[in-house]
């Protein structure tokens, strides 16, 4: 089959490489439809190469159609039409029992010291062969693919295994009290569909903060309050301005380790490309390297007492943290991978009914497979318009 491999840094290629088999008696195979690519996509071409290998199938963002299924799967059959939830949870542990998928006791990394293995990601979460392929192995066939409807496009549902978990989480941690304020902080695809979730919930004061200006356009288009700067001062500044001097209620960073401002951020980027891998893969387990341009201006905006919700992804085991200012301030922190399984039950339903959210249109992009070079190149330069970009193998 034809599939979006790794190559190197700012290189993935489109290869022929083995079909997926079952391997397991409740194993399915997915004929992938339509697969997003990711911000997270992104910094496997950049700070986390040192943990990818040459070869690797890319993708965490599938939906498709079921065409193999191992001899113990009773929940879909062939010709079922499901999304890939991009962690890879069993469903029946502890963790998944609480919710808590994207710490999966099956699928932990243990010898990594790290969390559920993800589709298409590093060495740190499993290398699991991922979805920007024309076929996907899909493990624990009853309880992980999620089933939807068939006679809507894919556009529909293809968000619900990320973009739509990752934003609805971040929201619900923002925890936004009633009549609160809430500042996203980046319009990539998940803080756009952070501030679409959070006025569908009811929370009418939504500021965002980038600079990229189709991305502030959409916001606007929705109802959201734009800044049109990420340089901490002004964004602190104009959310002062709006909430009497005190800050938002709540922040979500939806940034994470590529912001821009993190002066030895390109530094370190530069390095991953000079230094040898094994070298730089120590370096980033174990040195700090500041690339918290978009958490520290989360710190200085929340306001006393507030929340910062992390959905953006950090590298590097000793950044330095500005504890003593979070303390002071009182702020409480959370975060983390997306329990996708967690909100299915919440969003699947908003999808069918109707389209509330904006999902029909939120793709910039549906570009076939082979072209994924250009689309990967255009989404990482922000070029062209591309906000998301929907792969069709
Ligand atoms: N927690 C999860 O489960 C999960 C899931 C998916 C994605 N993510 C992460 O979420 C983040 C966003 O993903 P995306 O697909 O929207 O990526 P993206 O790269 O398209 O968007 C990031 C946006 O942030 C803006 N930005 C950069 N620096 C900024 C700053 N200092 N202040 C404000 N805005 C700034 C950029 O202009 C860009 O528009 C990534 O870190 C990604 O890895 C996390
Ligand atoms: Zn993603
Ligand atoms: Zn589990």
């Amino acid at each position: 089959m034809r599939a979006v491999t790794w190559h190197g840094r700012a290189d993935v290629r489109v290869d022929t490489v083995p079909d997926p088999t079952i391997q397991e008696p409740t194993d399915v195979v997915v004929e992938v439809t339509s697969s997003g690519i990711c911000g997270s996509d992104l910094h496997l071409i950049e700070v986390m190469a040192p943990f990818m290998s040459v070869g690797d199938v890319m993708g965490h963002e599938p939906m498709g159609v079921v065409r193999e299924v191992g001899s113990q799967v009773t929940a879909v059959k062939p010709g079922d039409r499901v999304v890939v939830p991009f962690n890879i949870s069993c469903g029946t542990c502890w963790m998944c029992s609480q919710g808590l998928q994207s710490q999966c006791e099956t699928t932990q990394n243990h010898e990594q010291g790290f969390g559920a293995s993800l589709f298409g990601y590093t060495k740190l979460y499993g290398q699991v062969p991922g979805g920007q392929a024309e076929y996907l192995r899909v493990p624990f066939g009853n309880t992980l693919p999620i089933k939807v409807p068939d006679g809507l496009p894919d556009d529909r549902f293809v968000y619900l295994s990320d973009v739509l978990p990752t934003a609805w989480q971040a929201v619900q941690y923002a925890a936004v009290p009633p009549g609160g304020t809430l500042l996203v902080l980046g319009l990539g695809p998940i803080g756009d569909m952070c501030t679409r979730i959070a006025h569908h919930l009811g929370i009418e004061d939504v500021y965002a903060s980038d600079v990229v200006p189709e991305r502030l356009t959409r916001a606007t288009a929705r109802g959201t309050h734009v800044i049109r700067s990420t340089a901490k001062d002004d964004v602190v500044q104009q959310v002062q301005d709006a909430t009497a001097g005190r800050g938002a209620d709540a922040v979500i960073d939806a940034v994470g380790m590529e912001a821009h401002g993190s002066p030895l951020a390109s530094i370190a980027q530069k390095a991953t490309a000079v230094v040898p891998d094994a070298v730089m893969e120590k370096v980033m387990q174990v040195v700090g390297v500041d690339r918290l341009a978009a958490f520290n201006t989360a710190v200085d905006a929340v306001r006393r007492g507030g929340t910062i919700s992390l959905s953006g992804v950090y590298g590097g085991a000793t950044d330095p943290v500005p504890l003593m200012r979070m303390f002071d301030k009182q702020i409480q922190l959370r975060m983390g991978q997306a329990n996708v399984w967690r909100w299915v039950p919440d969003i699947l339903p908003i999808l069918t009914e109707g389209d509330p959210l904006g999902v029909d249109d939120f793709a910039t992009h549906h570009v076939p497979l082979e072209q994924a070079p250009q689309a990967y190149a255009d989404f990482r330069e922000k070029k062209d318009g591309a906000v998301k970009v929907l792969l069709t193998p």
